[in-house]
């Protein structure tokens, strides 16, 4: 789970390689490096400097030389070997001439490492990487030219990549190759650029092309030439890329997460873009799926990780509430490995903000090797799971940067709730007046958000009131569940204090026995009809002297007089609110997060796209 990049043909290669860097760090930044490679010479510099590795690479690479045409930067999650300098990307092969970058993991690379080790290579870190360096050496020593040398090198190896190769004594080609990990090139003029993720060569390509598994491509500066790891022709698929630069930069905000929960109206607003036709049909341009398929579904299967799963728990009230389908929502890293049942008619829906999660991609795997039909919901198009799926439902949220997910969330849970309204009018369990009803509350969703974030400085002075706090346990009844579990993923996520989602209904089968004076309480009593039984679990915890805030929706009236801080929301459908609810403890977990002085963007220990099991 890293971040790559590869330019040749430009006199400005340190410049795009840095810059690059910093724009893909939310793939990971515990250590970064770069190479560059002309006159016969490699030169390299590398850091490992915590959340600050890539600011740090700038400063180490003041002396570095200015007129090396080609070169390769890397910033690492470290899966094999410790943060350190040393284990940092690009790795040499043993005479410093042929370097390379890696993302994904070489599963067999002991094997490898011993093999080569006995032929006499010298090793200088402890990453899988390293061995696709030597293996590379010993076929340029045959004198395979260097597409054909990485070629080669990668059928001795099992796992994922995406991975780069340069070489000094051919220093205008650069090659990469992709397996499940992404890869994309882009070109402009006399330059042609890699990278992991678009946004880290956006300002520079003027055109991008999506790599797909178990292909490489030779990149020169004159554009690229592609073909299967197997030889085979093919031919790179173009992207269509509609994201401008400050799409993809913090845009005056502090951060990126500031940002990504101000653009939430405007998330789930373009994700209802065009979802009725002319006769009020629910409508995905993008879903490859027949109404009679979608009609005849006996069972839905959600899987997804992390704040994804929690979008995939929404997803399970409103499908079964308005399409009166059963459905389970499974951890994805837990289904593969459980000899899931998939019965004629089961339709497996894989939810991923990155459409790159790893433990999703294989569960959506398992399910169709098992005959489900599957369908991705995912903020990248073209990412591995829209690809793999049979059919995929795209949320607009645009590009999220910063590791905790916010934006992407209520995207998800507005596709999801859409995807559920399809179901519900193909399958008839919902009619017209109402389905006419639930669209007008999912089309006042970005209003009410708005209205939520206009109230940030209310939500801020709270978490002002509790800095102390170390323990946090949030609450709710059917969906207010859900924005629970996902507001305490939010805290501990960013603020490192412990915090946990229940159903308020599982408060005295075990949570009540933790809580004391200290205890923060938040709960979600903004549903009517859950709102009694909630607040019963209030004064549970407040007799055994937890603190309370309460998210509480503007018509309520009984909540204020039993919580001791109220974060309130506009009123509105329960069904939709959990796109609501969720803004001021998104807000919550910012405020304690920065006051605590922690990084919001950039999480210890996490990254954005989770790319290895
Ligand atoms: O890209 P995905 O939606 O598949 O990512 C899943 C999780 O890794 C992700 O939601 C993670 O939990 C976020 N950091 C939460 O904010």
């Amino acid at each position: 789970m890293c971040g790559i990049i590869g330019v040749v043909g430009s006199s400005d290669t340190l410049k795009i390689l840095l810059e690059g860097l910093s724009r893909l760090e939310y793939r990971g930044y515990d250590s970064a490096g770069v190479a560059l490679a002309g006159a016969g010479e490699t030169w390299r510099a590398r850091t490992a400097d915590g959340t600050e590795s890539v600011a740090a690479l700038v400063e180490a690479c003041r002396e570095a030389p200015a007129h090396y045409r080609a070169g390769l930067g890397h910033t690492r999650w470290a899966t094999h070997g410790a943060p350190e300098a040393v284990n940092a990307h690009p790795h040499f092969d043993c005479s410093g001439t042929v370097a390379l970058i890696h993302n994904g993991i070489i599963e067999n690379h002991r094997e490898l490492r011993e093999e080569l080790e006995s032929r006499g290579h010298q090793f200088t870190s402890v990453t899988d990487s390293e061995v696709v360096a030597h293996l590379v050496e010993e076929l340029r020593h045959e004198s395979y030219e260097l597409a054909e040398a990485l070629r080669r090198a990668l059928e001795r190896v099992r796992g994922a990549f995406a991975i780069a190769v340069m070489d000094a004594t051919e220093p205008d080609v650069i090659v990469a190759a992709r397996r499940i990990s992404p890869l994309v090139v882009g070109t402009a003029p006399g330059v042609t650029y890699l990278a992991s993720d678009v946004p880290a060569i956006l300002d520079r390509a003027t055109h991008f092309y999506a790599v797909d598994d178990d292909e490489i491509v030779r990149l020169s500066p004159e554009g690229f030439s592609a073909r299967g790891l197997d030889g085979s022709p093919v031919r790179l698929r173009q992207l269509a890329i509609d994201w401008d630069l400050e799409t993809a930069e913090k845009s005056g905000y502090d951060d990126f997460m500031t940002k990504e929960i101000e653009e939430q109206p405007q998330a789930v607003a373009q994700t209802l873009l065009d979802r009725r036709d002319g006769e009020g049909r629910i409508v995905f341009d993008e879903l490859r799926i027949s109404d009679e398929e979608l009609r005849d579904v006996r069972r839905v299967v959600l899987v997804a990780a992390g704040t994804s799963l929690h979008a995939a728990h929404v997803a399970k009230y409103a499908i079964e509430r308005w399409a009166r389908v059963s459905v389970d929502v499974d951890i994805a890293s837990e289904y593969r490995y459980r000899d899931p049942v998939v019965e004629i008619g089961t339709l497996v829906i894989g939810v991923s903000q990155s459409g790159e999660t790893i433990d999703t991609i294989q569960a959506m795997r398992e399910a169709q090797r098992r005959g489900a039909r599957v369908v991705a919901v995912t903020n990248i198009v073209d990412s591995s799971i829209a690809r793999e799926a049979d059919a995929v439902v795209y949320t607009r949220a645009g590009l999220e940067v910063s590791v905790a997910s916010t934006k992407a969330y209520v995207a998800q849970v507005c596709a999801l709730e859409l995807f559920a309204l399809r179901l519900a009018q193909i399958r008839g369990t919902l009619d017209a007046p109402e389905i006419e009803r639930v669209w007008g509350e999912l089309l006042v969703v970005p209003e009410r958000i708005a209205t939520a974030l206009a109230r940030r400085d209310s939500y801020a002075s709270v978490a002002a009131q509790l800095l102390d706090a170390t323990t946090y346990f949030y609450l709710g009844r059917h969906l207010g569940f859900t924005t629970a579990l996902e507001g305490a993923l939010k805290l501990k996520e960013i603020s490192y204090l412990h915090a946990e989602g229940y159903a308020g209904g599982e408060l005295k089968h075990g949570p009540l026995a933790l809580i004391e004076p200290g205890v923060v309480v938040v709960a979600i009593t903004t549903d009517p009809a859950m709102r009694e039984k909630i607040l019963s679990n209030v004064a549970e915890v407040k007799a055994r002297g937890a603190s309370v805030v309460a998210v509480a929706s503007d018509d309520d009236e009984t909540t204020e007089a039993v919580a001791d801080f109220v974060l309130r929301v506009p009123s509105g459908d329960p069904m939709t609110s959990p796109m609501v609810d969720i803004v001021p403890l998104q807000l919550l977990a910012y405020s304690l997060a920065r006051g605590m002085g922690r990084n919001v963007d950039r999480p210890r220990n996490l990254a954005k796209t989770v790319t290895v099991e």
